[in-house]
């Protein structure tokens, strides 16, 4: 009896009943004995100098152990830069570190952390500071940030070019036929995961633990070392289980260092969570922006030129930008293109990642000006998009390395009903509800990791098998396709792997982010899993005692754990066995292809959404969105849906609900809580149907994995913007889309 082989199959979360019955343990449930609290304090004032903090009631409440502030924590030893985590090196949120001086650059900065013997002494204490400022006035919006706009070189960490040109857009606009100019503007994301960060920081002598809930183990290891001056040696971290992130915890906020800061002070372990509130002024957030797009097209609808600007308030350290032009530049042919992003100083901290950085944002104005060309030319709207289709990166001329964009349009369509459609808007009702119908084109880059990445099996002699690797699950199901990946390699049931992880004991790997996990993580699992199989059957072609002694190893196959070949087999645990050895071991590393490949790489989708609006009350209600992607194998259907639907979903929250404004005057977020914040709950969610097309891929890694994490955002919120002109007739160009802009 043969099992088939694990990776396709829809297997349950291998994490899932310790997730559902409480036994999983996140980091703020680490039980450390003697633990103490830390409660962080933030900025009041978005802009200025703290004049005085007076302590001295705080510090004499019962149980209070230490008040920290910018007058007696310790400097850091040094700051590093900010990179991307995907690049394997420390990668703090910003390029600053608060509490070393008495500059307030935003407000929630964090100026002071009370440490107690109790979490509820702690934060009481912290609400007896006495902090006095002098305020300057803030600048945190567009309106006030717009005028003193500058072209930044470089953007996200220094990755990416703050301009990019080709062929000559002034022509290309020049000789279009038919022309489109829109503004878009965005309200600013905050991150809402289930689990709000948190760092548990214990020392032993000079050796530090960390328990901290983080997207990358080996990011926060590698940040906290710079910041700390501590040797990588000295420091290991450990994130079992984390409880989402999307972005909040791709890079390494303060929160980690001055968790481990504060243990140091008090000699004993500090647990130091972030409260719902602090997480909206702690971990960055998704910038509020604006966006004008100009496109060109001929007649037939032939794209002549693409012009895209945004506009976005950085922080006064760092110069990020979502990169909202990147996806949107490369997707469809067009000669002559011209992106360019301006940035603004502003009273805030550096905006983080989240969930399809920029991608969701720039392929919102793109694909919402793509309709309007579509109503303008009198095209019909996935025709358009197939007229501009391409087989290559528009900008480096190298072929996909795999695509199935236009298998999404077509499956994606047929799915939703999309045929027929009566482009004209405002011509269904039901009711009181105006119907409409819209589309997007969906595309998220696969980036490889910057360094190689590693990962280990081992096979006992009672025949199960332990794969591991450093990275953290933060909730996508990394653990269990990667348990399905190891039985696969290993040539073993899935029932006798378990794949252990969220530790940098274990063999690194780069933060799981970009939606590079999936690709990653398989890539070197599957190379320790087959470098362990090769191992074994190597050793039993050469005992003497093995009925495979001999044999070719080439021709040995091996299934649930029995190699074989002809009409001899010999198993893993006989060989073991037999040889009296415990067990067997081997790494496996991958090195992701080098940059100068003759290959874009883009993971393609299609969306599909229909409204309902009530144009009275000015209210939408999404009523269905179908999504068509094509992420290259997947690993486990269930897992990528699941995936997929929370990206259209948040795509629902980007487009209706998602927003945070800071007041003009104190620079402070109105929304930051949940009852003001709105995230698309289930009462929000539609039926939500993904089709997965699946397209062979050679290049990206060794299993031909894409990745599902980001791309299901892209352009969801893009075909809910378009149902709602199909509906009303109305262009709204401003996200989110709320009632009053329907009335
Ligand atoms: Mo993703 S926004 O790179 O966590």
């Amino acid at each position: 009896m043969t099992t088939a082989p694990a990776i396709g199959q829809p297997l349950d979360r291998v994490d899932g009943r310790p997730k559902v019955t409480g036994t999983a343990r996140y980091s703020a449930e680490i039980p450390i004995p003697g633990t103490a609290y830390a409660c962080l304090v933030g900025s009041r004032v978005a802009s200025g100098r703290i004049t005085g903090i007076d302590a001295s009631s705080a510090q004499a409440e019962e149980g209070v152990l230490a008040v920290l502030t910018h007058q007696n924590l310790p400097r850091i030893a040094e700051q590093p830069p900010l990179v991307p985590s995907l690049a394997g090196t420390a990668a703090p949120g910003q390029t600053f570190f608060p509490m070393q001086d008495d500059i307030v650059h935003y407000a929630g900065q964090h100026i002071a952390i009370v440490v107690a013997d109790t979490w509820e002494r702690a934060q009481h204490a912290a609400s007896l500071l006495r902090v006095s400022y002098e305020e300057t006035p803030p600048v945190t919006t567009l309106e006030q940030g717009r005028d003193q706009a500058y072209e930044p070189e470089r953007i996200f960490g220094g990755w990416l070019p703050g301009r990019v040109e080709r062929g000559n857009i002034d022509a290309g606009l020049a000789e279009a036929d038919a022309r489109v100019e829109a503004t878009f503007t965005y309200a600013a994301n905050n991150h809402n995961p289930i689990e709000p960060s948190c760092t548990t920081a214990e020392w032993d002598g000079d050796e530090l633990v960390l328990y901290d809930s983080t997207q990358g183990v080996n990011a926060t290891q590698l940040t906290v070392a710079r910041l700390l001056g501590t040797p990588l040696s000295k420091i290991r971290v450990i994130g079992h289980y984390v409880g989402g992130s999307f972005g909040s915890k791709a890079m390494i906020h303060d929160h980690a260092a001055l968790a481990a800061m504060a243990a140091r002070e008090v000699g004993r372990p500090v647990k130091l969570a972030l409260s719902r509130e602090q997480m909206f002024t702690s971990v960055g957030h998704r910038e509020e922006q604006e966006q004008e797009i100009v496109l060109g097209a001929t007649r037939d609808g032939r794209l002549t030129g693409i012009r895209h600007h945004k506009l976005s308030p950085t922080s006064h350290f760092d110069d990020w930008a979502e990169p909202s032009i990147g996806v949107a530049s490369e997707i469809y042919a067009c000669p002559n293109y011209q992106g360019v992003y301006r940035l603004f100083r502003a009273n805030t901290m550096t905006p983080t990642f989240m969930r399809a950085p920029g991608e969701a944002s720039g392929m919102l104005a793109l694909e919402c000006a793509m309709d309007e060309l579509a109503q303008e030319l009198g095209v019909e709207p996935i025709e358009l998009r197939l007229r501009n289709y391409t087989d290559a990166s528009p900008s480096s001329g190298h072929p996909w390395s795999s695509s199935g964009l236009r298998e999404c349009y077509r499956r994606g369509a047929a799915r939703f009903g999309w045929e027929g459609r009566d482009p004209r808007p405002g011509m269904r009702r039901e009711g009181n509800w105006l119907i409409g119908t819209g589309m997007a084109s969906a595309g998220y880059p696969v980036a490889p990791p910057a360094n190689p990445q590693r990962a280990r099996a081992r096979l006992y002699a009672d025949g199960t098998a332990l794969v591991q690797a450093a990275t953290p699950d933060f909730g996508t199901g990394v653990a269990t396709v990667m348990t399905q990946v190891a039985a696969d390699g290993l040539g073993m049931p899935v029932d006798r792997c378990r794949f252990e992880n969220g530790d940098t004991d274990l063999p690194n790997i780069a933060a799981a982010v970009g939606s590079a996990g999936a690709g990653m993580i398989s890539a070197a699992v599957h190379s320790a899993a087959t470098a362990l199989r090769n191992q074994l059957i190597a050793r039993a072609v050469a005992d003497a005692n093995s009925p495979l002694h001999g044999a070719n190893p080439v021709d040995v196959v091996v299934r649930d754990g029995v190699m074989t070949a002809g009409t001899a087999s010999d198993s893993y645990v006989d060989l073991l066995q037999r040889n009296v050895q415990p067990d067997a071991e081997a790494s496996g590393a991958w090195s992701p292809p080098a940059g100068d490949a003759p290959y874009a790489m883009m993971t393609f989708g299609a969306q599909f959404a229909e409204v309902a609006v009530d144009p009275e009350f000015g209210l939408v209600r999404v009523r269905r969105m179908t999504g068509a992607f094509a992420p290259g194998r997947v690993l486990n259907p269930k897992l990528a849906r699941s995936q997929l639907m929370g990206g259209m979903l948040w795509g629902l929250g980007q487009a209706l609900l998602e927003a945070n404004y800071t007041h003009p005057r104190t620079g402070r977020w109105a929304n930051a809580s949940l009852g003001e914040y709105l995230v698309a709950v289930n009462a929000d969610a539609p039926d939500v149907d993904v089709e997965l097309v699946e397209v062979e891929d050679d290049i990206v890694n060794p299993l031909g994995v894409k990745g599902v994490g980001e791309v299901g955002q892209v352009g969801a919120a893009a075909a809910i913007a378009n149902a709602v002109w199909h509906a009303t007739g109305r262009r709204v160009r401003k996200m989110p889309i709320t009632i009053e802009d329907l009335l």
